[in-house]
């Protein structure tokens, strides 16, 4: 089984079941004319987002590393109207990417891009309405400190969700070569020692390659 398979075949289920959406595929035009790296969610792990948020009814929602914003669109459409979803880039070009997709995506309304560095932003999302489902995709050897804060800033029975944790299958390598893997495998070690968090990890193939996401319940 190859990378052309796994492509294919996430063409064949985008284009059953995720009809054509100009303001995702505008989002991603953006991106590229804009010389963003094509290291968002694929369609289907978009819409799994989608739905993750309206099964768990979520209303606030914090994504930390927005790029173009088409993971922040996905989810922004799964809230209510007064739902509301903080997202956290520290590039302040991907932010002006991303602000423009959304707005085209009529979610200016609902989403909050915040620039900076996320271990610098986090702090001030201390103390306000707890996060219903928190989606950590930013720097890698970061995501323990992401974890650490999503801890704090998520409700019992919340949901986090974390990308690229299995990373072509590294993740099993310990030899600490690759600080991005080095830091899911201290991320996966942290996670199953915290007593709060109930996660697992699902393996993943299509047309973002091998890797996997860790889904975690509070
Ligand atoms: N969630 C997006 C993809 C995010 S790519 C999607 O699926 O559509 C990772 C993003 O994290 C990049 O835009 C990068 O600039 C940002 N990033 C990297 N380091 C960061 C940091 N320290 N704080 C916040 N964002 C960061
Ligand atoms: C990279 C980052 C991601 O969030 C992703 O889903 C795939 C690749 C990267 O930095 O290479
Ligand atoms: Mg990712």
């Amino acid at each position: 089984m190859t990378q052309e398979t796994w492509t294919a075949v996430d063409d064949y289920l985008a284009r059953l079941l995720i009809p054509a959406d100009p303001a995702l595929e505008a989002t991603q035009r953006a991106a590229a004319d804009a010389g963003l790296p094509a290291i968002s969610v694929s369609a289907p792990q978009g819409k799994f987002l989608h739905l993750l948020a309206r099964i768990t009814g979520a209303r606030r929602v914090l994504e930390i590393g927005t790029l173009a914003g088409y993971s922040t669109i996905w989810l922004a459409r799964a809230l209510p109207p007064d739902g509301r979803l903080v997202s956290l880039e520290f590039d302040p070009k991907h932010a002006d990417v991303a602000r423009a997709n959304i707005a085209r995506a009529g979610l200016s309304a609902v989403v909050d891009v915040r620039v900076g560095r996320a271990i610098d932003l986090l702090p001030a999302l201390d103390g306000g309405e707890p996060f219903d489902l928190v989606f950590i995709d930013a720097d890698k050897p970061s995501t323990t400190e992401y974890f650490e804060w999503a801890l704090k800033l998520t409700r019992p029975g919340g949901v986090i969700v974390v990308d690229n944790v299995v990373r072509n299958g590294e993740v099993v390598d310990p030899s600490g070569r690759d600080e991005a893997v080095e830091g899911m495998r201290r991320f996966l070690a942290r996670l199953a020692s915290e007593p709060r968090a109930s996660g697992t990890v699902i393996q993943t193939v299509g047309a973002k390659g091998y890797d996997g996401f860790a889904l975690i319940v509070l």
